[in-house]
C-alpha cells in the first residue's frame, strides 16, 4: 500500500502529542507511509518569513491526509503566522467542513452536576470558510475616537448548502441547525432557507433549530439531546469549546477539516501549541491520538479507529491520564498505556 500521510508536528506541545499519535498509527500497521514536514514551524517562519512553502503544499495536496499537532509561538503573536499555516491549508484545500466530535469518555470528566444528563456524544459541524471569519471588512478613522470597524458575516447559498448537506451526511439520528436568524437577519434567512432545502434532500433524519444563545444553554442543561449540531464559523468555534469543556477539556478534543468532494482532510487536535506547558512533558496526547483515529477512519479503517477510541476510554477508565484530567502520568506514559491497550489481543 502506498498511502502517504503528511505530518506537521508544528510548535510547542505539537511535536510532543504527535509522537504518541504516530506510534498508534505505527502499531496498527495500516501500510501508510509518513511524510513528516518538521520544518513547518515558527522557527522557519522567523528565519524565512514563511512556514509553508509551495512545495510543502504540493506534498500535502497529493497525500492521502494530513495530521497536524499545533502551530503557534508566543514570539510571533497570534494572527499572521498561525493564519499563514492553518488558514492557508484550509483555504488552499477548500476544507469547508470542520468536524468536531465530542464524547464523554468517563463520568468523572464531566463538570455537570446532573449525572443523568452528562453523557454528551455529539458532533459539532462548523462551517470553515466563510461567516464572520471571512476576512472581509475594514476600518475607518482607525485609532481615533471616531473609529468604525466592520467585519462582514459572509454567507453564500453554496457555502451554507454544502455544510448542511455534510451535517446530514454524518448524522446518526438528528441534525440541529444553530443560527441567530432572529437578530442576524440576512444570513439567518439564508440559513433557514438552505436548511429547509436540505431537509427535503435528507428526509430520513430528525431535524430541529435553535438560536445560538438557547443552544449554549441547552448544551449545559442537557447535552444528551444532541446528535449533530451544524452552525456557522464563529458560533461553531465557540460552541465547540463549550462541548469540549463538557467532555473533559481541550486535552481530549479532536477535529477534522474536510472536503468530502475532493476527499482532502486535515486532522488536528482542537488545542493550540500550549506554550505554558510545552517542554514539561505533561501535555495530554488524547486529542492528537483521537484526531489520528479520525484520520484512520477517513482512510477506511473504521474498526481500527474504534480500537483506538476504546484504548483511550480504557486509559481514562483506569485513571491513567495526564494532570489536566486529574491524573499524574506524563505524555509519554499515557502514550504507552494506549499502545499497551491496542496490543492486547
Ligand atoms: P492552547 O489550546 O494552546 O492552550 C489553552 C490552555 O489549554 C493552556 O492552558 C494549555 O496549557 C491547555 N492545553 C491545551 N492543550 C492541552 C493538552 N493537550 N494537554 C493539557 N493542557 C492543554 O490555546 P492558546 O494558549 O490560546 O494558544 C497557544 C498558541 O496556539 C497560540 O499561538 C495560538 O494562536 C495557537 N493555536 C493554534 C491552534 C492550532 O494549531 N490549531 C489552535 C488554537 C491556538
Ligand atoms: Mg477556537
Amino acid at each position: 500500500d502506498s498511502k502517504r500521510i503528511t505530518v506537521i508536528p508544528g510548535d510547542g506541545i505539537g511535536p510532543e502529542v504527535i509522537e504518541p499519535a504516530l506510534a498508534v498509527l505505527d502499531v496498527l500497521a495500516l501500510g501508510v507511509r509518513l511524510d513528516v514536514l518538521d520544518q513547518v514551524n515558527a522557527e522557519t517562519y522567523l528565519s524565512t518569513g514563511s512556514a509553508l512553502s509551495p512545495a510543502d503544499l504540493d506534498r500535502i495536496r497529493t497525500s492521502e491526509a494530513t495530521l497536524l499537532g499545533a502551530v503557534g509561538d508566543p514570539r510571533l503573536g497570534d494572527t499572521a503566522y498561525v493564519r499563514s499555516v492553518l488558514t492557508t491549508l484550509r483555504s488552499e484545500l477548500d476544507l469547508y467542513a470542520n468536524y468536531r466530535p465530542v464524547r464523554l469518555w468517563h463520568d468523572r470528566l464531566s463538570p455537570l452536576r446532573d449525572d443523568t444528563r452528562r453523557a454528551i456524544d455529539c458532533v459539532i459541524v462548523r462551517e470553515n470558510t466563510e461567516g464572520l471569519y471571512s476576512g472581509v471588512g475594514g476600518s475607518t478613522r482607525t485609532g481615533s475616537p471616531q473609529e468604525i470597524a466592520i467585519d462582514v458575516d459572509l454567507n453564500t447559498h453554496h457555502g451554507v448548502s454544502r455544510i448542511l448537506d455534510f451535517a446530514f451526511s454524518v448524522a446518526r439520528r438528528s441534525v440541529c441547525v444553530v443560527d441567530k436568524a432572529n437578530a442576524v437577519r440576512n444570513g439567518g434567512q439564508l440559513w433557514q432557507r438552505c436548511w429547509h432545502e436540505a431537509v427535503e434532500r435528507h428526509p430520513q433524519f430528525d431535524t430541529s433549530h435553535l438560536y445560538v444563545d438557547a443552544a449554549a444553554m441547552k448544551l449545559v442543561t442537557d447535552p444528551t439531546a444532541f446528535d449533530v449540531i451544524v452552525t456557522n464559523n464563529s458560533y461553531g468555534d465557540i460552541l465547540s469549546d463549550l462541548t469540549a469543556a463538557l467532555a473533559g477539556g481541550l486535552g481530549v478534543a479532536a477535529s477534522a477539516n474536510l472536503n468530502p468532494a475532493t476527499r482532502q482532510g486535515l486532522f488536528e487536535p482542537v488545542h493550540g501549541s500550549a506554550p505554558d506547558i510545552a517542554g514539561t512533558g505533561i501535555a495530554n496526547p488524547f486529542a492528537a491520538i483521537l484526531s489520528a483515529a479520525l484520520l484512520i477512519e477517513h482512510l477506511g479503517h473504521a474498526e481500527e479507529a474504534d480500537a483506538v477510541r476504546r484504548a483511550v476510554a480504557a486509559a481514562v477508565e483506569a485513571g491513567r491520564v495526564t494532570p489536566d484530567l486529574g491524573g499524574s502520568l506524563s505524555t509519554k506514559e499515557v502514550g504507552a498505556v494506549v499502545l499497551a491497550e491496542l496490543r492486547q489481543p
